[in-house]
């Protein structure tokens, strides 16, 4: 019986993805080695109401020297996080030499903005392939995982920091109580800790059940980071609805006491409250919506197939692990996937082994139809390939149900 990564509770299985492979692991096309796999299922903790994957996989198999996964890939990102970057020197780093940690600060599509305006900065990344593109940039970088131990080592040769920040990687890490203790350790008396991560909320209004794989080992809401915080000695403060990556939400934590929470904590508790979130049934109804999902989107790919057309699909995402292993999506229903990626081309997706091909050189002949992987950019994706849709290619979605563009 596994125990609830927060608080020893027993989490109540409600989807199963059966064995998947890691979602970042691409692999090289004569490589015949055995892929690792795992048995992907997620549960509902019934006392702290944490969502969580049922199996661990350890995170030195995930982050490592050749983590494919580039922050800075996306125009929209790099503007999301620059003005990120601005909202935190104009407020929270306004003081005195002030002092910021980024936890997965990736190629340093953040930290960039902080440094440019002179601002002490840390970046802590375990994962040499991008921490390397952020040094490169002149970037300050320690190559080591965020927890206890590194924080204090941290703390001792920098001082407090009156910032740590963290985008979609708390989400990623199942030790929850370690990095706690290093916050702690790092964060000034009245600095605060902000993270930002896919909320549960959107990926159940629309069934974006991709965004489930192996590095998102929690699915957060409001409530059960509250949760969380207080566990640890810490208070929601403040949470903020973001649109990128298919709806995000930045919680704002403190000491506790420190600071009051703002009217958003509220609100946002009752609106959960209201969408039973923490209920059972509400996350049971989301798994039979995701049957649903697979049904309809094999049911597509096949009848496309005995029709002749011609399939690819756009964004090598580590969320398309999931949707292809899941539904069985194997080349001979989706011939490639585009990617700008440099260390993804030339490789096939993890599992499915769908060639991965350069979406720089994306021209005609175009294929009938593009199944888009990376949904969460599908603004910049469209506006980008326009030509596709005006040679009569269509689109094909599968959030929040399968459906033509
Ligand atoms: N912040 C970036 C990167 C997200 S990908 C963005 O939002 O685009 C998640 C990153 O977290 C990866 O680069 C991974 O190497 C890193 N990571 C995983 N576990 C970590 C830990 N314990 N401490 C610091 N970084 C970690
Ligand atoms: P993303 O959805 O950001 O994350 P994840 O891998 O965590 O699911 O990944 C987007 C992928 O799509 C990434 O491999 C880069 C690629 N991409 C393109 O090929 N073209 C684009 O215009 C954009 C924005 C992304
Ligand atoms: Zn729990």
């Amino acid at each position: 019986m596994i125990k609830c990564r927060v608080c020893g509770g027993s989490p109540t299985e409600f989807i199963d993805f059966g064995q998947q492979p890691l979602s970042d692991a691409f692999r090289a096309p004569d490589d015949a080695t055995d892929e690792f796999f795992f048995r992907l299922a997620v549960g509902l903790c019934p006392d702290c109401t944490m969502v969580q994957l049922m199996e661990e996989v350890p995170r030195e198999r995930m982050f490592h020297e050749a983590y494919p996964y580039v922050s800075s890939g996306s125009a929209v990102m790099r503007e999301h996080f620059e003005k990120t970057a601005q909202q935190l020197l104009a407020t929270e780093l306004s003081g005195p030499d002030p002092f910021i940690v980024e936890i997965g600060s990736n190629d340093g599509v953040m930290l960039r903005t902080i440094d440019k305006a002179g601002v002490r900065h840390l970046g802590v990344e375990p994962s040499a392939s991008v921490a390397e593109l952020a040094r490169m940039q002149g970037i300050q970088v320690l190559g080591e995982f965020f927890e206890a131990s590194s924080a204090a080592r941290i703390r001792a040769e920098h001082g407090p920091a009156q910032v740590i920040y963290a985008a979609n990687t708390m989400c990623h890490i199942p030790y929850v109580e370690s990095i706690f203790q290093g916050v702690d350790t790092l964060l000034a008396p009245d600095g605060v800790f902000v993270f930002e991560d896919p909320y549960l909320g959107e990926i159940v209004a629309r069934t974006s059940f991709d965004q489930i794989y192996d590095e998102h080992f929690y699915l957060f809401t409001a409530r059960s980071v509250a949760a969380m915080a207080q566990r640890f000695g810490f208070e929601l403060v403040d949470v903020r609805q973001l649109p990128v990556h298919g709806g995000e939400v930045r919680y704002t934590l403190a000491r506790a006491g420190r600071r009051t929470p703002t009217p958003a904590v509220a609100d946002l508790l009752a609106e959960e409250a209201g969408a039973g979130l923490a209920d059972l049934t509400t996350l049971q109804r989301f798994a039979a919506a995701v049957g649903e999902v697979r049904h309809d989107l094999v049911a597509l790919l096949r009848r496309l197939r005995a029709e002749g057309r011609t399939v690819a699909a756009y964004g090598a995402t580590a969320k398309s692990a999931t949707v292809t292993n899941y539904c069985g999506i194997t080349p001979d229903l989706v011939a490639y996937v585009l990617d700008t990626t440099p260390a993804k081309q030339g490789r096939l997706t993890p599992g499915a082994h769908l060639p991965v091909r350069p979406a720089q050189e994306f021209r005609p002949p175009y294929p009938d139809y593009l199944l888009l992987f990376a949904w969460n950019h599908a603004e910049e994706i469209m506006a980008k390939e326009q030509a596709f849709r005006a040679a009569g290619g269509r689109w094909i979605r599968y959030t929040p149900t399968v459906h033509l563009v």
